[in-house]
């Protein structure tokens, strides 16, 4: 099954051709960073605008990188949500616009279930399996049972992690979006120069709140003199608290429903650091983590033509009064 994947949620227009939902033939991502470095954050107007510039060419992009033709698809999958309305309605439009004009089946997917998926382009993971997605938008912890079968467990109550590192980068100075520049920085530094809190709420929480760390950067700023020498430690002490909230969260699902095996996903789990620190903490209790590489852990279509493959394997379809949504409180089946 040759399936078309679009993905617009927020500022990164992507399209994908994806076999059997495993089998990446191209798969193409067009960043809008520079549009919104200058704003310090994704400006929502702009962002749907430049999607709706750059969408018909990145789709004609992956059919021609895939070297297939219109005729040789099978379905689209498109990101229903959540997200940016105004980006999301740009990849539903033209999704449903080439399965209309084709008479292909239309399958509107999960922005989160696809982060949790992107894993199998890569390899197999048994199910069941711990989920954790750390993205810009979200932080969330899910059961995963299935591909069409993820529960949420626990969410952030406040700031996303992703959101956080922006933040923090904005206050530092150091541009959007943040979290690659931190870690950069954060190489150079003493990740215990500065005890930033972590906040793990009650003991056997599932739940997530970064705006604390955030607001203890700002006044750390506020309360010393901050030369540029010092900010490799300030981002270092950052980062490794926002990581060590997530990895224990993480296991700590893991132990809680006596699953050793944990998938993480979403722009976060890109960050070199988080990546050597979950594997060793893991290793240490016998529980095995995987994470994509790191291009299918930030924003792709690929992700969402795996999900939409077993959507559609399934029989399930989506109308043309298909509406995108800002919110999605339970991804129950993926879309
Ligand atoms: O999953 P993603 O590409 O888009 C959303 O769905 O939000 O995640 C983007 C987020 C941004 O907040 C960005 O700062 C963060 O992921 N991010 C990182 C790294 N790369 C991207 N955070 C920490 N370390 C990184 N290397
Ligand atoms: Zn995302």
């Amino acid at each position: 099954m040759l399936l078309l994947a679009i993905e617009t949620s927020c500022d990164d227009t992507a399209a994908a051709l994806i076999e059997d939902g495993k089998k990446v033939l191209s798969s193409l991502v067009s960043s809008q960073e520079e549009v919104h470095r200058r704003y310090g954050g994704v400006v929502p107007e702009l962002a749907s605008r430049h999607h709706v510039r750059n969408i018909v060419p990145i789709v004609k992009g992956a059919l021609e990188e895939a070297r297939k033709g219109w005729g040789e698809l099978d379905g689209v999958a498109v990101t229903r949500g959540p997200g940016l309305v105004g980006s999301l309605l740009v990849g539903i439009s033209l999704g449903k616009a080439i399965a209309y004009a084709l008479g292909l089946p239309l399958v509107g997917v999960n922005h989160l279930i696809g982060h949790l998926m992107a894993i199998f382009l890569e390899r197999e993971v048994p199910f069941p399996f711990i989920g954790l997605v750390a993205s810009g938008g979200h932080t969330s912890l899910y059961l995963v049972k299935g591909y069409l079968d993820a529960s949420l467990l626990g969410a952030t109550r406040d700031d996303a992690a992703g959101e956080a590192f922006d933040k923090v980068a904005k206050y530092l100075g150091l541009g959007y979006p943040g979290g690659r520049v931190i870690e950069a920085l954060a190489r150079k530094g003493d990740p215990g120069a500065i005890p930033f809190p972590r906040a793990y709420l009650s003991p056997d929480s599932l739940e997530f709140s970064f705006s604390g760390v955030k607001t203890a950067v700002v006044q750390f700023l506020r309360s010393h003199r901050v030369a540029e020498r010092d900010l490799p430690d300030i981002a270092a002490s950052f980062q490794e608290a926002i990581i060590d909230v997530l990895v224990s969260k993480a296991i700590r699902a893991a132990e809680t429903y006596r699953i050793p095996r944990v998938v993480v996903a979403g722009g976060v789990a890109s960050n070199a650091r988080f990546r050597e620190k979950f594997e060793e903490e893991a290793a240490e209790r016998g529980i095995e983590v995987s994470f994509p590489s790191p291009h299918l852990c930030t924003d792709n279509a690929a992700m969402i033509g795996v999900v939409g493959y077993h959507l559609l394997l399934k029989g399930r379809r989506d109308g043309w009064e298909m509406n995108a949504l800002s919110r999605w409180p339970s991804p129950g089946e993926g879309r």
